[in-house]
């Protein structure tokens, strides 16, 4: 059997399980959760920090490996700076509270995107967060920050240039295996179910690469809302779905034929 967690989803087709090996969420619709009750925006963030712990727990008690949370966008520096500032402050608090829990819990812990944009403080709390659970293997929660799908995929091009600067020279040499190494989260298996929450239907530049074959499900209740129910909802959507990868309906059910008889 492939090493599961490398298996390309346009190189080879992914085993598929009924419980999706890897989540990534989209944690959209604090700002309106909070207006609709008349509060600050920022109360909505707030309260979207537990909606993260209850969906941590949620995924580890139904067995998924891998969860992903959208935190903060490339393009979130765009919002006003008093917002920014407070979302800076409420991750920094977050580190700080959960870190030790999620040590003991068998969580490793990791921050993708390019973090060398964040103040010291920040930095230093993200790096001994990820020493302290460096070690475990029990669930993988990654944290995207100040992330953004074309950033990871132009940072993984300077990589993998730096690491095999040959290439430039034969640029019709470059395959998908070159570059994907160099890619956040290449170490673990490309999601099988993307959730965003709010409303919105798009992608907002999350993992552009990773998405390639991951089914989508969108729902309009906010992200403060969110917890073990609402996941379950995705989970049976995403049971419902033909994840094809290319193929036709029809070859999918002769393989599953052949493979009972
Ligand atoms: C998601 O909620 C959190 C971040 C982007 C940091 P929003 O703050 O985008 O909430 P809405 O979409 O404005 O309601
Ligand atoms: C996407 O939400 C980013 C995060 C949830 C961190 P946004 O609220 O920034 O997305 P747009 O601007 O509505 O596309
Ligand atoms: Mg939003």
């Amino acid at each position: 059997m492939p090493n599961k967690a490398l298996t390309s989803s346009t190189l080879a087709i992914p085993e598929v399980g009924v419980v999706p090996s890897h989540i990534a969420i989209v944690m959209d619709g604090n700002g309106r959760w909070a207006r609709q009750r008349l509060l600050p925006r920022v109360a909505g963030h707030r309260k979207g920090v537990e909606a993260v712990r209850r969906t941590v727990e949620a995924c580890m008690a139904m067995g998924v490996q891998s969860l992903t949370l959208f935190a903060f966008s490339s393009e979130n520096w765009r919002r006003p700076s008093d917002e920014v500032s407070v979302l800076m402050k409420l991750f920094l608090k977050a580190l700080k509270t959960d870190v030790r829990k999620m040590a003991k819990e068998g969580i490793r812990l990791r921050i993708v995107g390019d973090t060398s944009a964040f103040n010291e403080e920040l930095r230093h709390a993200i790096a001994e967060s990820e020493n302290l659970t460096l070690s475990n293997t029990r669930f993988n929660l990654n944290i995207a920050a100040n992330y953004g799908g074309r950033w990871d995929i132009l940072n993984a091009t300077r990589l993998m240039l730096k690491a095999n600067p040959l290439l430039a020279n034969q640029p019709e040499t470059i395959r998908e295996e070159h570059l994907a190494p160099y890619l956040a989260l290449a170490d673990q298996p490309e999601p099988d179910l993307y959730i965003r929450t709010g409303g919105e239907q798009r992608v907002s530049n999350f993992l552009l690469w990773q998405l390639a074959y991951t089914e989508f499900y969108f729902t309009e209740r906010f992200w403060p809302e969110f917890g073990k129910e609402m996941l379950l909802e995705a989970v049976r959507s995403y049971n419902q779905r033909e994840r094809r990868f290319g193929r036709t309906s029809e070859q999918l059910h002769q393989a599953s034929r052949a493979s009972a008889s």
